[in-house]
């Protein structure tokens, strides 16, 4: 646990694949009172993911980043976060796997949301194996990111019922649901 620093908010920057809505609940989230964090940043892989949108909505900055040469994107990345005096990153949908090199140069914290009750289904296509595998429980976790994928300390995790009837597609918008809720409240948790 720690305390903030007076009032000063945590400069943030998020990272984003897709379609960005635990990135617009971010953005609402680092609006309210009691956050300790400001987003500053958001960074994607590709152009091509709609929650860039987000960002210029809410006028922060944003920039992609071609992942083909990865160390060359990480190298540029850090740069970046360092100009802008980033001291966190949220991985929201981030589709690319950092560096244990980009973790350490980073230096500051840096944490995931994952949508399976980690260490289960770590990786892709999480709610499919669920619905195949039968399970009961589902959920969502938020976790430090370390070099190991999906394997960093867990900060929060948050377990739902799988219905007879649900399908990956009923299963993944339950778990989005507990991610929006649960995101924050994990923020809350570190720097509180
Ligand atoms: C979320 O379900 C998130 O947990 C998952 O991608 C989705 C992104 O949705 N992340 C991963 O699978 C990371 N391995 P969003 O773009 O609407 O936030």
């Amino acid at each position: 646990m720690e305390k903030l620093i007076g009032l000063k908010k945590i400069k943030t920057a998020v990272f984003i694949s897709g379609t960005g809505s635990n990135l617009k609940n971010l953005i609402k989230f680092a609006k309210i009172k009691k956050t300790p964090i400001s987003i500053n940043l958001v960074i994607s892989n590709t152009h091509k993911a709609k929650g860039l949108k987000y960002a210029d909505q809410s006028n922060i900055k944003k920039k992609i980043f071609n992942f083909h040469n990865i160390s060359n994107a990480e190298k540029k990345i850090l740069t970046l976060l360092k100009k802008e005096k980033i001291k966190f990153i949220c991985l929201a949908g981030f589709m690319k796997i950092l560096s244990s090199n980009f973790i350490k140069k980073f230096g500051g914290k840096i944490i995931n949301i994952h949508p399976s009750l980690l260490p289960k289904y770590k990786g892709l296509n999480t709610h499919i194996r669920a619905i195949a595998n039968k399970d009961k429980f589902a959920g969502c976790t938020i976790h430090y990111v370390t070099a190991k994928l999906d394997s960093g300390k867990i900060i929060i995790q948050k377990k739902i019922t799988v219905a007879a009837k649900d399908n990956p597609t009923s299963l993944a918008k339950k778990v989005l649901k507990q991610e929006h809720k649960f995101y924050p409240a994990a923020i809350i948790k570190i720097f509180n």
